[in-house]
């Protein structure tokens, strides 16, 4: 068979592709196994670093963002070895005893680790800390978590009054809060969540709707208390904590899962299973979206791994239907929002995206990326303050598009000028290396590539 998708090097640093759609008849077939989960990953090696004794990580997300988390422990003391496939191991140093850094930590691109580590520096008493990341890091807001840590007691400065990285943090003791966040936040929640391990005292966060819980559960395995009420998004921790070493067990990304979730619902004759998917319900919004869109999903194989549930997703290709996707479900799948644009332009009818205006300040405006790349291959989409308004059916055809350094609309747009006509140009692909590393061999070798 012809190469449906050719890979263009144009230097060391940038990927694009050139994308050609296959040949009609060509599907994705057989069985994908996903990188690990982005979330846990994350917290796995942060938690390992600051839990007594030793933590071994096996699943571990071996993608950039990762890569940023694991540089930034290192050094502050902690003994983290080279991310490999088979299994990561860190030697924590316990609650308190990250070592102070000679020099600024840098978190890149990914706001998790960025986030996340603040609220353990924060409640560090006595040392001080230089935090920055890249170009898209430095324009993302940080007073959604500088402001509740300073209610805390934190001393945290940075460009325009504490909203913007770098930011310089000089640890102290924190006193315990309980914060209302005004956004559905894991990255909010978690930061907060983290600080309060080494307050003495109860530590609250209530959300407007429920994000991710992978740091609740996490938390708890190491052995903090963690309390929890469902009924009104509201999660305590009581400090000070201490965290022992655990293994984990990291399950695939159903952030990632979702990229070939759609593009064999989407791409006529395929039949695909995507294999061991974390299933967990603050992240399976995607799935609901999909069967309102009448996609044909299977679950199988249903299991528990190391406290987080798992399964096999089985998808076989169908008309989809346009459908509202808004409220609550929007933090369910928050990161997905991309790919779910994708579908709508295959859909009958009109997709209304709204309540999603939180995907403006992710590692790029994706809703303003979406809606002006989907544009540029013919589709008929329209951006709104909240979200995008999409009808789906128009003839797609092949563009010059812009990744926008974003991995998700990178891999986004890679499924999309699959349905197009002609051959599209995708410049800085490789910004998919963030989440997925190996996302264009997968795809070839779904599409039967050798
Ligand atoms: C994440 C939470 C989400 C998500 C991000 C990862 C996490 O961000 O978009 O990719 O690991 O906590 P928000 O919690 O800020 O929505």
């Amino acid at each position: 068979m012809s190469s449906p998708i050719v890979t263009v090097k144009t230097d060391q640093q940038r990927q694009d592709l050139v994308i050609i759609p296959p040949t009609s008849g060509v599907a994705l077939s057989g069985k994908i196994q996903i990188p690990g989960d982005k979330s846990i990953s994350h917290r796995s090696l942060m938690l390992g670093a600051i839990a007594e004794g030793e933590t071994t990580i096996k699943g571990l997300l071996l993608g950039d963002d990762p890569q940023s988390t694991a540089a930034c422990f290192r050094q502050m003391g902690a003994d983290i070895s080279q991310l490999s496939d088979q299994e990561v191991r860190v030697r924590g140093l316990g609650i308190g005893n990250l070592q102070e850094p000679n020099d600024i930590l840098n978190a890149g691109n990914s706001g998790t680790t960025l986030r996340l580590m603040l609220g353990l520096l924060a409640s560090q008493p006595g040392q001080f800390f230089a935090v920055t990341g890249d170009k898209s890091l430095r324009s993302r807001p940080m007073s959604r978590v500088v402001s509740p840590l300073q209610q805390m007691g934190a001393s945290i400065w940075g460009r325009e009054g504490g909203k913007l990285a770098p930011l310089a943090i000089y640890g102290r003791q924190l006193t315990p809060n309980h914060y209302h966040s005004p956004v559905a936040s894991a990255q909010v929640k978690s930061c907060i969540l983290l600080a309060g391990l080494s307050t003495e005292g109860k530590t609250t966060v209530t959300e407007p709707a429920r994000s991710r819980d992978h740091s609740e559960r996490m938390l708890r395995a190491f052995g903090a208390e963690i309390d929890v009420d469902p009924s009104c998004h509201r999660v305590t921790v009581t400090g000070p904590a201490k965290l022992t070493g655990q293994t984990v067990v990291v399950p695939g990304d159903i952030s990632s899962a979702a990229f070939w979730l759609v593009a064999a619902a989407i791409v006529p004759g395929s039949d695909l299973r995507v294999q061991n998917v974390g299933i967990n319900p603050t992240r399976t919004g995607i799935l609901e979206a999909l069967q309102r869109m009448e996609a044909d999903l299977t679950l199988e194989n249903e299991r528990e791994v190391a406290g987080e549930p798992v399964a096999d997703i089985h998808v076989r290709s169908s008309q989809l239907k346009g459908c509202e996707l808004a409220g609550d479900l929007i933090p369910r799948l928050i990161d997905e929002v991309p790919i779910l644009a994708v579908a709508a332009t295959m859909a009958q009818g009109t997709t209304v995206i709204r309540d999603a205006a939180e995907l403006r300040v992710k590692e790029s405006d994706r809703l303003l990326a979406m809606a002006r790349e989907l544009s540029k291959l013919g589709a008929t989409v329209s951006e709104r303050p909240d979200g995008l308004e999409i009808t789906g059916g128009a003839p797609l055809h092949g563009a010059d598009l812009d990744s926008y350094d974003d991995h998700r609309v990178a891999m986004s747009l890679a499924i999309a000028a699959l349905l197009a006509d002609s051959p599209s140009h995708l410049y800085n692909a490789q910004a998919a290396s963030i989440s997925y590393p190996d996302f264009i061999a997968t795809l070839k070798t779904a599409l039967g590539e050798s």
